[in-house]
């Protein structure tokens, strides 16, 4: 088994936007697997591919239903409110309570190029939501209220990253 280091908190790669995925290669297919043994070894629900310093819109996920893979995911519908204490595997050691979508629909392709639409409740919705955030360059410290942010900046330089990714404390994104 392989994995990627996941880039933490700080990696300017955390905050660039990914380009969308053009071939759906034998490379690419590659990349995936890699990025699912990764996932797991993390304890993570989802892996965006920038995570892992590969600058491709395209995440991993698996919420109890199988590793799956989406390429150029886009956000087609959301609805509803859903608080659930979101962590991620860039920032570890830290959650947040954070209010977002209940439902998400998401549309993107598979490996194959078949077109995927897939609906996600609660703790999927905030996966597809978290992931695509992460391909815009977008991490969960922006969605906090700024007060809260300050905070969490303040106590991310209090912290040992890469001790804390070392244990996790849980599942995170
Ligand atoms: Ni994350």
């Amino acid at each position: 088994m392989t994995s990627y280091p996941i880039r933490l908190f700080g990696d300017p790669v955390l905050k660039q936007r990914a380009r969308e995925v053009e071939e759906l290669d034998g490379s690419l297919a590659g990349i995936v697997d890699t990025m699912y043994d990764t996932m797991y070894e993390a304890i993570g629900l989802g892996l965006a591919a920038p995570q892992v310093g590969v600058q491709k819109r395209l995440f991993t996920y698996d919420v109890g239903e199988g590793a799956t893979v989406i390429v150029n995911p886009e956000i087609v519908e959301t609805s509803g409110e859903f608080a659930y204490e979101e962590g991620c595997l860039s920032v570890p050691g830290l959650k947040f309570e954070i209010v977002r979508p209940k439902v998400v629909t998401l549309r993107g392709i598979d490996l194959d190029g078949k077109e995927v639409v897939v609906e996600g409740d609660e703790v999927l919705a905030r996966v597809f939501l978290h992931e695509v955030d992460h391909l815009d360059g977008v991490l969960l410290l922006d969605r906090l209220e700024p007060a809260v942010r300050k905070q969490a900046l303040r106590a991310i330089r209090d912290q040992d990253l890469v001790a804390a990714a070392r244990h996790p404390d849980g599942p995170a994104l």
